[in-house]
Formats: structure tokens, sequence, C-alpha cells
């Protein structure tokens, strides 16, 4: 691999250890995945913040490249945490859980990363241009920069993310390169589709259908007259949940999908594709739902408006989580949202989610708008889910 005379200098441990450390990650991935040389990268996001998945062997990663002078040349920030950074207690989180946490926002703090907290780092100051290179991890945000944006970028794992940050580079492979972003097969959408549960039931319908081809490749999908950016962050969360998809162009819609032409081989995905997706999310009754969440990945002000509006003088009957980022929910407060929403017994949990908060076995079912929610719920939590349309599971809560 081709390293520049700064590259070089970072990997013999010239810029001290912890970008030599980075710039290691780096090399190594790079020679795995045959990339030529380095990408200049104008921001990051890391992912594998909750203390929840990090435990003490991640912390002590984190406090190694803190302690050894690790530092973000460029914009990075920071996925969502383990608990709510001001208000842990009220959702219930151990003052032992929240030592650990507050040690591992700490540890990325003293490297200059932004603790942003949040998912959606292009709803919060962290938005890339079409173009632009970047090295991302977390899942749902990768698949919108890279489809949405057209901004270029892998999946990246947590140590690969901060070691990009600290160097500013990653290796030039994958989906940096224009022949990696060609689609190879076209979805056809002979189906109606306009609520976040329904793009998210979407996006595990394309998954199966390419799991049972036993294969991943980048589609074009066609046949979405609209999708609002809720929307899209919804199914951008299940098409790379379910079909592990860092990217996808959506005719009409995607900056890219214009300038490959659709491939002739077709997928149909029908009403009853998504009919099936989105009964395999409802396992349980309304009866059994002990937790309502919504913001998977997390809320927009817009979002939040809503769910104000529809709690307004009542009061929920469920434990309800509204999921966000600090900054949003500061509006929020601005606007009187907060107060309304509080009002009603809702709470905020800023900064997490339903999903890296440490609650494996506290509920019984969870009511969502979101299909990577009901993935995780699942899998991790051990949770039952119901999949609704948005007014729907605040209805649930109110139940
Ligand atoms: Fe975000 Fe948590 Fe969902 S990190 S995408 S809200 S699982």
């Amino acid at each position: 691999m081709q390293l520049t005379s700064i590259e070089q200098d970072m990997l013999t441990g010239k810029h001290g250890p912890a970008t030599k450390k980075a710039m290691e990650i780096l090399a190594a991935l790079g020679a795995i995945y045959g990339a030529e040389h380095m990408v200049p990268v104008t921001s990051v996001q890391i992912a594998g913040v909750s203390y929840d998945n990090l435990g003490e062997a991640g912390l002590s990663f984190l406090s190694e490249m803190a302690d050894g002078g690790g530092k973000a040349r460029v914009l990075t920030t920071l996925n969502p945490a383990g608990m709510d950074i001001e208000n842990w207690q009220a959702l219930g989180i151990s003052p032992e859980f929240a030592e650990g946490q507050f040690r591992v926002i700490e540890a990325f703090a003293r490297m200059g990363v932004v603790t942003s907290c949040t998912c959606t780092p292009y709803l919060s100051g962290n938005v890339p241009h079409y173009g632009e290179h970047i090295a991302w991890a977390e899942s749902s945000a990768v698949c919108y920069a890279n489809s949405v944006i057209g901004a270029r970028t892998n999946r990246e794992g947590g140590p690969s993310a901060l070691a990009a940050a600290l160097t500013g580079c990653t290796p030039a492979y994958g989906y940096h390169l224009d022949e990696n972003r060609l689609p190879r097969v076209s979805v056809d959408v002979r189906a109606t589709v306009s609520s976040n549960d329904a793009f998210g039931a979407l996006g595990k319908a394309i998954g199966q259908k390419l799991e049972v081809a036993g294969e991943k490749p980048l589609v074009t999908i066609t046949g979405i007259a609209r999708a609002s950016v809720d929307n899209l962050k919804s199914f951008c969360a299940s098409i790379a949940t379910y079909g592990g998809a860092a990217m996808f162009h959506m005719a009409g819609i995607t900056p890219e999908a214009a300038q490959v032409a659709p491939p002739e081989r077709i997928m149909i995905i029908a009403d009853e594709d998504i009919a099936a997706a989105h009964a395999s999310m409802n396992d349980a009754s309304s009866d059994d739902v002990d937790f309502v969440s919504l913001g998977c990945p997390h809320l927009s002000i817009g979002e939040i408006a809503r769910i104000a509006e529809l709690l307004k003088g009542k009061r929920v009957k469920k434990e309800f989580w509204i999921t966000t980022a600090r900054p949003t929910r500061q509006i929020a407060d601005r606007m009187g949202y907060t107060a309304i929403i509080e009002a009603s017994g809702a709470k905020f949990a800023a900064d997490t989610c339903c999903v890296v908060a440490p609650i494996k076995g506290r509920f019984r079912a969870l009511a969502t708008d979101s299909a990577k929610a009901c993935y995780y719920a699942y899998s991790k939590n051990k949770f039952k889910t119901v999949l609704k349309p948005f007014d729907d599971v605040i209805a649930e809560a109110l139940r």
C-alpha cells in the first residue's frame, strides 16, 4: 500500500503511540481489502459507545488511545450511549453502569471527539456533502450517507472509525470507489409505501428476498413516488439491518440513481411481501405491550412536534421513551414540546435508545414504528414486538 510521508510517519510512531496504533489498524485493513492508498476523510462517526457493549475491555482500549495522545483530526461525532447523560436515573439506569458510561464519554472527549451521542449525525451538525469521503460506523447512518447524501463511506467498525478520526484518513476501497457504487439488481416496488413502519417493512422484505437469493448486491429501487427524510432514515436502518446494505439507489429520490442505468435483473416487491414482513415483526398483542419507544433512528424535531401534538393534555399508561439527540431535545425544550410530553408521563431518553440501553429482559413487549428496533428488541433484549405507524404507537402508549 502506497503511504504518503505523513502517513508513513504516523505508522512509525512519530505522531505518538495512539496515532501509530490507529495507522496500524488502517494499514492492516487496507492490506486485507487490497487498497492501493489512503483517502483523506472530512467526517467521522464512531459507534460502539454504550458501556453495555464496550465493557471494561472496550473502555481500556479507549483509555489507552486517549492516554497515548490520540486526537481527532477531523469532525468526529459519537453514536448513542447506554443512557441519557443528564437524566439517566429517570430511565432506571444503575449508578454502576452510569459510572462506566461516564468514563467512556470522558475518554472520547479527551480525544477531541464531539460527544453528540446520536445515530443521526446528519440531523445534528455532522453533515457531509455529495461525493465527500467520510468514515462512519453506524449502519443506518452509513446507508443514509452513501445513499441519500451521496457521500462515500464503508461500514466502519468502532476501532476503524476511531483510527480514521485520529489519522484523518481511511483505506481507499469499497464504497470509496466508483465501481463499487453500481447497482446489480433492480427492485421494483409495486406497493404503496408511505409511513416509517411501512418503509421499515420494505427494507426487511428486500433484505429477506436478497438473503433467499444468497447475495447482498447493491440495488436500485424503483416505484417509490416520494419519501421524507424521516421515511428514509427508517428505511436505511431497516435495509442495513435485514439486508446488510451500506447503500442503495432510489429512482427519483437519491442523487446517484440518475447516473446509473437500472440493472435488467428485476426483483418485484408487492403489497403481500410488505405485509408479510410487517406481520413478522408483530408477535405480541396490545395487551402484552408494556414498553413504547419512538426514535430508532433518533427522532427529528418534526417527529417530536407530532408527539407533543398527540400527547397534549393526556396521560400515558405505559413506559414511553422518546429517543433523540441532545440538540433536538434542546429545540423541543425551547418550543415547549418537552413540557407537554413530560406532563403526559412520557420520558425523554436523549443520547441513548431502546437498543443500546441496558434494559435486557426489563419489559415484555415493545411497541414501535421501527423495523430495526424490532430486530434488536427481540435478538438483544428478548422482548416481543408490535410494529405500528407512528401515530398508532403513540395511541398504544395511551391505551
Ligand atoms: Fe439509532 Fe439505537 Fe436505532 S443507535 S438506529 S436508535 S438502534
